[in-house]
């Protein structure tokens, strides 16, 4: 570590406020932090004069990159008119229309202003519908910080459980015991055990979310014959099924979800749709949103937010994603097929054992030789976690940001060449392993 570095000497001062000198986990490195400075497109400068390739998108969340000219002119035109007002507006319903034209599931939708509110509020939603409290999710899925949504997420081999029945494990110290019993955890992509677990809780279950392609999980797709029995046995019981698409929405014009034969209840989203501002939505049927609804006989589920649907958000996230049309989605995944053909050939190349999961726009390398399918295939032994250490090491290194499992996101704002580069580096970080 340079001590005499401005990032070094920020870092010091930040850890005089900031638990761990953070405000988010996720931006800590050893030694510090990198600081930002600067970006537009595909390139983020820190405060050392360092530009890298960014192909972490704020934690895929910037559709268009840095600075997209048509996102800063909506919004500075916006900023002049006001930033929040206590009036509804206009553009929250032009962009409400956008979101719910470009999915058939969403009819009716609520803007909030994180993913962690947008599953909530959808949690919320379906026992407010279902007048039932259990909740059931996929082991090890990420889902935010609400409490109920993030049972299981840090689970491993000393506290997971039997593989028939996974354990309610706590997140967060304190987690009450009343959350644990409230939520049933399953296996991903496992429709037979998935399926025994929910029947043992048959006429008790608000709702099951799932995460299409969960991250944490392996960003492996859900398969359609998972998809479906959770559909049919959800059907069969009352319950919802509901998407938690906060990531997965980029992959197709009408999220992940277009890749199904069935349709969920509810889905939440985040992310991209905020054109780089703080933004969530709960959103699907009509019927179930109606809980919402303050006008209905006693709102099941009052809701509120000081700054949901605030316009500043909304200008920036209804022009990203009429920027993010058909035709742009068709290219970025192209675009991303050419990343992870490269990578394939390169990880055969070496001999690093090596397998690349994913879909869309977003992928991630694991040092596995067989591709996970849940989270204890994907959980990471120690020489897997050294691995992926040295590998993120060297792609910050020659020049490149990437969300720290080894995710790649990508943005509207590359091409081939910063693909074509992203592969390079990769390919060499396989040598380097290989001499290590
Ligand atoms: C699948 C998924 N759901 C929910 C969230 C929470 O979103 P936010 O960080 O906006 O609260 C995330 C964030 O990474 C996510 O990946």
């Amino acid at each position: 570590m340079n001590e005499s570095s401005r990032s070094a000497a920020l870092y010091r001062r930040a850890l005089k406020t900031l638990p761990g000198g953070v405000s988010r986990n996720t931006v800590l490195r050893s030694p510090h932090p990198a600081y930002a400075a600067h970006a537009s497109g595909c390139r983020v400068t820190d405060i050392e004069g360092v530009e890298r390739i960014d192909f972490a998108n704020n934690m895929a969340s910037l559709i268009h990159g840095h600075a997209d000219p048509a996102i800063i002119a909506a919004v500075t035109e916006q900023l002049a008119r006001g930033t929040a007002f206590t009036l509804a507006t206009e553009i929250e319903i032009e962009y409400a229309e956008h979101l719910c034209n470009r999915c058939e599931s969403l009819e009716h939708l609520r803007f909030v202003n994180s993913g962690t509110e947008a599953v909530m509020g959808m949690l919320k939603a379906a026992r407010a519908f279902t007048g039932r409290t259990k909740i059931a999710k996929v082991e090890g899925a990420y889902h935010g910080l609400y409490d109920f949504a993030e049972v299981s997420q840090t689970s491993d081999p000393t506290n997971w459980g039997d593989p028939e029945k996974p354990r309610s494990v706590p997140v967060a110290h304190g987690t009450p015991a009343t959350v644990l019993e409230s939520v049933v955890v399953i296996p991903f992509n496992d429709p037979e055990r998935a399926i025994a677990i929910l029947d043992e809780n048959k006429g008790e279950i608000a709702c099951v979310i799932v995460d299409p392609m969960p991250h944490r999980v392996g960003l492996g797709p859900a398969e359609p014959g998972f998809v479906n029995a959770l559909r049919e046995w959800t059907q069969n019981d009352g319950s919802l099924l509901v998407f938690d698409e906060v990531i997965t929405f980029r992959t197709e014009y009408g999220g992940h979800q277009e890749r199904y034969d069935v349709r969920p209840d509810l889905t939440a989203l985040g992310k991209i749709i905020g054109g780089g501002f703080p933004v969530g939505a709960i959103a699907g049927n009509a019927d179930v949103m109606a809980v919402m609804n303050p006008l209905a006989d006693g709102p099941r589920f009052p809701h509120s937010g000081t700054f949901s649907a605030n316009p500043v958000t909304m200008v920036a996230g209804l022009t990203a994603m009429r920027l993010y049309d058909a035709r742009a989605v068709a290219r970025l995944n192209r675009l991303a097929l050419r990343a992870v053909a490269g990578i394939r050939d390169a990880l055969k190349a070496s001999g690093v054992s090596g397998c690349v999961t994913g879909g869309g726009s977003i992928f991630r390398l694991h040092f596995k030789a067989e591709t996970p399918s849940n989270r204890r295939e994907s959980y990471r032994s120690p020489e897997e976690s050294r691995r992926l250490a040295v590998m993120l090491d060297h792609l910050f290194d020659a020049g490149f940001l990437m969300i720290n499992t080894c995710t790649w996101a990508l943005s509207t704002a590359m091409g081939e060449e910063e693909v074509d580069a992203l592969v390079g580096a990769i390919a060499d970080g396989f040598k380097k392993l290989k001499t290590l």
